[in-house]
């Protein structure tokens, strides 16, 4: 009686396709990381993850001015330390790995905003995301020890030039000290951008190729969550609301969907931040390489589902591939 109905008659023509389609993506959208050592003049090729390099201070002024000829808006950094110790010291040093790339990118262009990646497993001797102690009956990182040295790598960052932090060690209580931290050193202004969410990912595997942070010893499950749990990041984010995150993240994102949804449905009032990492990254590069998969179409198809589920910034190593191709 009624005439079929028929979605397909939005799909006809690419005009139409254009004008109902839901989201897009913008070099606006992302946030690129970069991996910053000491030396001079090298360039150090990321085996896991092609495309990507160890770059020395020296070699930052085309990389910047490259990255934002593509109009994408931030950096994020993670440094390699000359000297890795048990309480990861170069982190909160005046002239760290990271506090020197942060002023040196901040001279180079201070229009691009650099964010700071806040925690401490590049800088340990254990790789660990804290300092780590018997404490409490079993060798673990010390929530309220790590608090503290927290704290001096906020404010070493800020006072460098850092736009953003962006705390990733999954302590309790972090965002409330590092605020505070912030606030009593006149950093009030200092957007916090936290990894609430944060799981216990095989995906990090090439990450921690780059930046020489894997645990020398366990693994970070007392401290990132359980892959297996939903309910328990809304807990996560709600904790990081109340202590005063200005844009909360859920890490990884393409396993993570349903959590970047969940997040953006209990939070609708926080900007949300996925972060495409580093796992997602070379399994594309890797099929691609092998001629197994369309990587262009791959790529955009994965960073588009961020954005649908409900990310409104999406930190990934593709940013700058990706940049050129939408505008291609
Ligand atoms: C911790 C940190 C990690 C990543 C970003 N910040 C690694 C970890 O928790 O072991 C991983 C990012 C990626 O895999 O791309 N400083």
């Amino acid at each position: 009686m009624f005439p079929i109905i028929r979605p397909r008659r939005l799909r006809r023509h690419p005009k139409i396709r254009d004008l109902v389609r839901e989201t897009t993506l913008s070099p606006n959208d992302f946030i690129l990381p970069l991996f910053i050592r000491h030396g001079e003049n090298e360039v150090v090729p990321i085996a896991s993850m092609p495309g990507h390099n160890q770059l020395t201070i020296d070699r930052l002024p085309e990389e910047i001015k490259e990255i934002e000829s593509l109009g994408i808006p931030a950096v994020i950094l993670f440094g390699i330390p000359e000297h890795k110790d048990a309480v990861g010291s170069d982190a909160y040093s005046k002239v760290g790995i990271i506090q020197q790339a942060v002023k040196a990118i901040k001279e180079i262009s201070p229009e691009l905003l650099v964010i700071t990646d806040v925690c401490f497993c590049e800088f340990t001797d254990h790789g660990h995301c804290g300092i780590v102690n018997e404490d409490t009956g079993i060798m673990d990182v010390d929530n309220d020890a790590t608090l503290e040295i927290l704290q001096k790598e906020a404010i070493s960052h800020a006072q460098a030039g850092a736009d953003m932090i962006a705390p990733s060690g999954m302590m309790d209580g972090m965002i409330e000290a590092l605020r505070s931290a912030l606030d009593e050193t006149g950093f009030e202004h200092i957007p916090i951008m936290s990894y609430a969410a944060k799981y216990n990912s095989a995906f990090y595997g090439p990450f921690r190729d780059a930046a020489e942070s894997s645990p020398q010893f366990g693994n970070r499950a007392t401290y990132q969550m359980d892959p297996a749990n939903g309910n328990e990041a809304l807990r996560e984010v709600e904790l990081d609301v109340l202590e005063g995150a200005d844009i909360l993240m859920v890490k990884p994102a393409l396993s993570y969907l349903d959590i970047i949804r969940r997040v953006k449905e209990a939070h609708p009032e926080l900007p949300l931040a996925a972060y495409n990492v580093s796992g997602e990254f070379s399994m594309v590069k890797a099929a691609a390489a092998n001629g197994w998969i369309d990587e262009q179409r791959t790529a955009l198809e994965m960073l588009t589902s961020m954005k649908r589920a409900g990310a409104d910034i999406i930190i990934t190593y593709f940013a700058k591939e990706a940049a050129r191709w939408l505008r291609d």
